[in-house]
């Protein structure tokens, strides 16, 4: 794990940018995983003004609520058709967001691993965390090992999340969101977390142990993983220090 800390969110939004365009530069085909959430809206503004050839880049999003019209204001699909496709050269059949409509959803949700695995897997996903660990929807106690399905919100989650629904009761109580062993499978894996709110989660995932608990724990058993704090975000890490060390005496071809 490589752990970015950055005095603001603003400045660890423009590493993992930059993280993201040297792929899309190196491999102009690339598959990106993207998240949806507060976390990447900074994200996906960086990434458009870098006016970046989305032309042959294909997309595959974490999670959809279930029930949510596609054209519903919350759904994920709207998120990322305002906050990012809109603004770039994607091509539509390129873009993948779970069907929360499907008529079959455990038919749906094979077809989406299929369609990861069909398009060779995803080279990088970016990840958000909730406040109690999870990555995607995979709530804790998800299996280590899941692949996309059903997931019922916890009532953190709920709550947090009510924010954008106005209210608690109107955000679906079900979701689809992509596995937690769907997401081992990436090549690579650039989590971003800002406030001090994330402070525990990403303590717990970073120096705890690897537990179903805190799911984004689990990131600790993945080769090539970044993650982009900023300072409230990196509060409660104990070894903070050392990771802002190695940052900043990493060697020149290693610099993004
Ligand atoms: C969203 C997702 C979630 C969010 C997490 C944090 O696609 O997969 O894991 O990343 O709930 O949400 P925010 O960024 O709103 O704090």
């Amino acid at each position: 794990m490589e752990i970015i800390i950055q005095p603001t969110a603003e400045a660890a939004t423009r590493v993992a940018a930059r993280i993201i365009a040297r792929l899309l530069r190196e491999k102009p085909d690339a598959v990106l995983g993207l998240a949806t959430g507060s976390t990447p809206v900074l994200l996906y503004h960086d990434l458009t003004a870098l006016k970046l050839d989305w032309s042959r880049v294909t997309t595959f999003n974490l999670d959809e609520y279930i029930g949510l019209d596609a054209a519903h204001p919350q759904s994920y699909h709207t998120f990322m058709w305002e906050n990012l496709f809109q603004h770039i050269n994607i091509a539509r059949e390129n873009v993948h967001i779970p069907d929360g409509n499907a008529k079959d959803i455990p038919k749906s949700c094979a077809k989406y691993e299929q369609q990861i695995k069909a398009a060779g897997g995803i080279d990088l996903q970016v990840l958000g965390i909730g406040t109690n660990g999870h990555i995607g929807f995979n709530e804790p106690t998800s299996s280590l090992a899941s692949r996309t399905r059903i997931k019922t919100l916890t009532q953190q989650t709920l709550k947090e999340n009510a924010r954008f629904f106005g209210s608690e009761d109107r955000v679906p109580h079900h979701v689809i969101t992509m596995g937690i062993g769907t997401i081992l499978e990436a090549r690579q894996n650039l989590l971003l977390a800002f406030g001090q709110g994330k402070a525990r989660a990403i303590a717990d995932a970073v120096e705890g142990p690897v537990s179903s608990l805190n799911p984004a724990s689990v990131l600790q058993m993945h080769p090539v993983t970044q993650i982009c704090l900023d300072e409230p975000a990196a509060g409660q890490l104990k070894r903070a220090d050392y990771y802002r060390w190695v940052y900043d005496n990493k060697p020149d071809w290693q610099r993004v």
